[in-house]
């Protein structure tokens, strides 16, 4: 089986706006609603959890309906992305088991294209580990760091050709990614990188 898990627990600090930026309006809507819109349409996804903060008062205050039965909000959201998708997937295990699919997508990533996430789907359902959708990297990018004054210096260019930008969703399994993210040290600001942590 495979399920849907939106951490949607920030606080949108740096966009600044009076409302986190998953409840910011998009189009007559909250911009949520745009990112939940084709999990909720995918016929293979069971059940879309969005993790909320535990103080959330927005997401009551907007009818869900129309996306269908299958989204449930969680109110466990923690400190760190990373925690956020932790306890959601920790809550959804009562339903989930290790060995089912997790799709973990940003709130704060509105308009999925469907055909992307038919793609990620079909590429990684007979995968024993799971994969992510990404972009290749087409600006150059440079490494910096600091000179003896502390003034921030160029220390080189990438080889973009060998670097790709993460996006979401991030498809694993359930089981696996909860040891993942369990285990993971240092910054672990997608899915991915707690999983590559594992080897
Ligand atoms: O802030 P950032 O863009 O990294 O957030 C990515 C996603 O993680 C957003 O959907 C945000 O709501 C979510 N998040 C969360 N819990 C946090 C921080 C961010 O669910 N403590």
């Amino acid at each position: 089986k495979a399920y849907a898990l939106v951490p949607a627990a920030g606080s949108g600090s740096r966009v600044g706006a009076a409302l986190p930026k998953q409840y910011l309006e998009l189009a007559g809507r909250p911009l949520l609603y745009h990112s939940l819109l084709e999990l909720a349409r995918h016929p293979r996804i069971e059940q879309v959890f969005v993790v909320l903060a535990q103080g959330d008062d927005q997401f009551r205050r907007h009818d869900w309906r129309e996306l269908g039965a299958r989204v449930e909000p969680l109110y466990c959201g923690g400190k760190s992305r990373r925690d956020s998708v932790y306890n959601g997937l920790v809550a959804a295990m009562a339903a989930v088991q290790a060995d089912d699919w997790v799709l973990v997508h940003d709130a704060a990533r509105p308009c999925l294209p469907p055909s992307d996430l038919a793609r990620l789907w079909e590429d990684c359902r007979n995968d024993a580990i799971g994969g992510i959708l990404a972009l290749p990297a087409t600006d150059t990018v440079k490494r910096v760091g600091k000179d003896e004054a502390g003034a921030q210096r160029i220390a080189g260019t990438e080889d973009r050709t060998q670097l790709w930008l993460a996006q979401t969703p991030q498809m694993f399994r359930a089981g696996l990614l909860a040891q993942a993210l369990r285990q993971a040290k240092g910054a672990v600001t997608d899915e991915s990188s707690a999983v590559e942590q594992l080897g």
